[in-house]
């Protein structure tokens, strides 16, 4: 079943997150906290030139927060900032909406959702990556 699927990838991300921990010399560092809840989540980037060499998080939260900042990580390494700032608009507009793309693995994170305040959970690392693009602050 799909929704099986679903949530084996989004466990398998929250149980061996990729690139998870502080990036030293980080040119990009931002921390963003969940009110609803005090999860929070720091996503961290080092570039070389225009690319993103590097792209890690650190946090602590509910499975699907930190799924979802796993799986930023993949999605953003090697990009370029511009291609970065495309594939983040591209993801909140997913959440947003009822449309799926053609957006892989982060599909799961949307079709595990049950309730909308989930979306918050969904969506920490990449406003906090969107913010840290634009020169940072919260
Ligand atoms: Fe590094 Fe997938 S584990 S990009
Ligand atoms: Fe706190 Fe998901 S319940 S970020």
């Amino acid at each position: 079943m799909l929704q099986e699927l679903y949530k084996e990838i989004v466990l398998d991300h929250y149980r061996r997150p990729r690139h998870r921990g502080e990036l030293e010399n980080a040119d990009l560092r931002e921390h963003l906290l969940n009110p609803l809840c005090g999860d929070e989540v720091t996503v961290y980037a080092r570039f070389e030139e225009d690319k993103l060499a590097e792209v890690s998080f650190t946090g602590r939260g509910c499975s699907i927060s930190q799924a979802s900042a796993s799986m930023l990580t993949e999605r953003l390494s090697g990009k370029s900032r511009e291609e970065a700032e495309g594939e983040i608009e591209a993801f909140l507009e997913m959440m947003r909406t009822e449309e799926n793309e053609e957006l892989g693995d982060l599909a799961a994170l949307k079709g595990i959702i049950q309730t909308p305040n989930r979306i918050r959970c969904a969506t920490l690392a990449w406003t906090a990556f969107k913010s840290g693009l634009r020169g940072g602050g919260e």
